[in-house]
């Protein structure tokens, strides 16, 4: 028992929760604050919250519980499923009554404790557009610095670790407007991302610079964008008073249906067993929090492969890994709680990784390194 008298995996649980609570208060989500706040005392007190979390107690904090648990009620939720939590969230049309909107959850956890359980069992699918900004940024670094090589429109072929439903792998077809007032991408893209960045660094070609040749993205859960069960999975981990986030996730769910992607089945070590590289074109490998929850043995497996890729790179076929996670990398960054995740970049011939700005976890506003 702990020393307040409740067991340690209460305990756990409620850091758990607090922790998110903090990181929604900061990202702009009160109403998530308040519920996880409130759940955390609820697991303390011994209420449904802490018979659901039942045997959660060590999941890893990058396994993301509490954002787990939030997805699989707000999903309820969305599907009609549970009108009385709906009536309090503003995606659902609900009035944003926080404890209103606690109160309803409390109820649906006691009533519809086995759906909810259920729905934790995923890795959260935050396909969030938002970390495009962030990626695009990393992936114009490495473009201009093999243009010499490639020359001046220099074919892509992208490949995501993690992709979730892919929607980052449409990074060229959405439109980015940094703090400076100028604009990329093509003018009648439905994915709008206002304020992506600060300005834009120097250094970056000028678009147009980029044709995308290949999409591919792999994905233990890999969820498909155009079916229905596809589009409620992702919309139900956008926090539910987050507007702006869930009108760009519906844009890119409209462009997703347009777009050919490649959407494999597969883990990070395996996708990336059968990935190679080409002549005349830059391959890319991208990321973004997914590092977190590749089990230890096949990040390794992943990273070993990544640089035996990067040994076989040449000017002629060159190869960059860009990447948005929570230390770069570094599993532990999640769970400190850490909020200002590097954007990096690193290129082979060479392997050379330069951190190139930073970005909150849902990608905008990056803030570029002005040495880029
Ligand atoms: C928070 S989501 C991020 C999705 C996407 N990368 C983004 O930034 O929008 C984490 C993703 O990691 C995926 N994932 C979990 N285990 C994985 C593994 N072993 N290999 C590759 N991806 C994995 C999950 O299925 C999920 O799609």
């Amino acid at each position: 028992m702990a020393e307040d008298g409740t067991g340690g995996g209460e305990q756990r649980l409620a850091d758990l929760l607090r922790g998110q609570a903090r990181a929604c208060a900061d990202l702009g989500s009160p109403l998530y604050a308040h519920l996880l706040t409130r759940a955390a005392d609820d697991v303390l007190a011994g209420g449904p919250v802490r018979a659901v979390l039942a045997g959660h107690e060590d999941d890893p904090p990058g396994s993301a519980l509490p954002l787990r648990l939030l997805g699989a009620a707000h999903r309820l939720a969305l599907s009609g499923d549970a009108p009385g939590y709906a009536a309090h969230l503003p995606s659902t049309g609900g009035d944003g009554d926080a404890p209103a909107a606690w109160a309803a959850l409390r109820d649906l956890l006691t009533e519809r404790a086995g759906e909810v359980r259920a729905g934790l069992r995923t890795a959260p699918q935050t396909n969030e557009v938002g970390r495009s900004a962030a990626l695009l940024g990393a992936l114009l670094t490495a473009v201009a610095q093999v243009r010499p090589t490639l020359g001046p429109v220099v074919p892509v072929r992208l490949c995501e670790v993690g992709c979730s439903a892919g929607l980052n792998l449409l990074l060229d077809r959405f439109r980015y407007r940094g703090d400076d007032g100028r604009v990329r991408g093509p003018e009648d893209s439905p994915v709008e991302l206002d304020g992506a960045w600060r300005a834009e660094p120097p250094g970056w070609p000028e678009p147009g610079a980029v044709r995308v040749v290949e999409r591919v993205g792999g994905d233990p859960d890999v969820v498909d964008p155009a079916s229905v069960d596809g589009a409620l999975l992702l919309r139900s981990y956008v926090w539910a008073d987050q507007p702006h986030r869930a009108a760009r996730l519906e844009a890119a769910l409209d462009l997703a249906r347009r777009v050919p992607v490649e959407r494999r089945r597969v883990g990070a070590a395996e996708l990336l067993a059968g990935l190679d590289l080409r002549d005349g074109t830059l391959t890319v490998v991208q990321h973004s929090v997914v590092w977190q929850y590749l089990p230890d043995g096949e990040r390794e497996a992943a990273e070993q492969r990544l640089a035996q890729l990067g040994g076989a790179a040449t000017p002629a076929a060159p190869l960059a890994r860009v990447r948005l996670e929570p230390g770069g990398g570094d599993a532990g960054a999640f769970d400190r709680g850490e909020t200002g995740y590097p954007v990096s970049v690193t290129t082979w011939p060479g392997g050379h990784r330069r951190v190139v700005g930073t970005a909150p976890p849902h990608g905008v506003p990056v803030r570029w390194d002005a040495r880029v």
